[in-house]
């Protein structure tokens, strides 16, 4: 069995065939799939889904692009969210210097204001870091935004950030890229890091793992993320599909 540890199921690019998307999931061997907002509205519909269908849960925030739209009442109200039991984790927030859709100062506000929201709620955090390595870092570390734990999403830094990190109280996440043939600095690290701080994701509908690189992406195309990092770990699909399973139950705290 397999968890998909970050997904977008609300995303509009799913509103025709949600349902055949979980029928799929379901027959691809997946047992959960955790449902992740990047603002306000799309972390109620996280909440939605997960009451609708006992297989997904959510985790509630606002992502670096949408940073600038986290007011002290959207905060207010995501805190209200996050006291649903489906709510297993705060995110996704962090950084993207790549794209810079809110200012770096409205970045860095949001991201410690939710590091503290994570904190009141006793909750695990969803970090986004995209060019912004060794600032997520040092916010992580001044904040101990590790307190409660935490999931580095969609990893594409290298070995010793992620040895830094782990120390911090994070899990380390791979999506489809480590599937991708020119993605040898990320699948050097997955390689290496502790088998027990391995997570995979689909960041769906983003993302797409090989061979479906290019089309849309599903929570069920996680199995050739699995496969690859079988691969690499020179283990069975299986054992990477239990250790990853539990990595995920750990880290959400999911007991069911
Ligand atoms: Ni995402």
């Amino acid at each position: 069995m397999l968890i998909d540890t970050h997904a977008h199921l609300q995303d509009p690019a799913f509103n025709r065939d949600r349902k055949e998307i979980l029928e799929r999931a379901e027959a691809a061997g997946l047992e959960k799939i955790i449902c992740i907002g990047y603002d306000y509205e799309t972390s109620a519909e996280a909440v939605q889904l997960a009451r609708q269908f006992p297989e997904v849960y959510a985790v509630v925030g606002v992502h670096p692009h949408d940073a600038k739209t986290l007011s002290t009442e959207v905060l207010a109200q995501l805190y209200d969210l996050a006291r649903d039991p489906r709510v297993v984790a705060i995110g996704e927030t962090g950084l993207d210097y790549y794209r810079n859709l809110s200012s770096p100062e409205e970045q860095r506000k949001a991201f410690k204001e939710q590091i503290k929201l994570a904190h009141e709620l006793y909750k695990p955090l969803v970090i986004h870091d995209r060019d912004a390595h060794q600032e997520v870092l040092d916010i992580i570390k001044k904040e101990k935004a590790g307190k409660n734990e935490g999931i580095m999403h969609c990893y594409s830094g290298h070995l010793p950030l992620a040895v830094e990190l782990m120390k911090e109280g994070f899990y380390i996440s791979f999506a489809g890229p480590l599937t991708f043939k020119n993605a040898k600095k990320t699948q050097e690290v997955a390689a290496r890091v502790a088998l027990e701080r391995i997570l995979i994701e689909t960041d769906c509908p983003y993302l797409t793992p090989e061979p479906f690189r290019g089309k849309r992406n599903e929570p069920a195309l996680v199995v050739h993320t699995a496969r690859k990092l079988a691969e690499l770990r020179h283990k069975t699909e299986e054992e990477i599909a239990y250790i990853t399973s539990q990595n995920a139950r750990r880290i959400y705290r999911i007991k069911d």
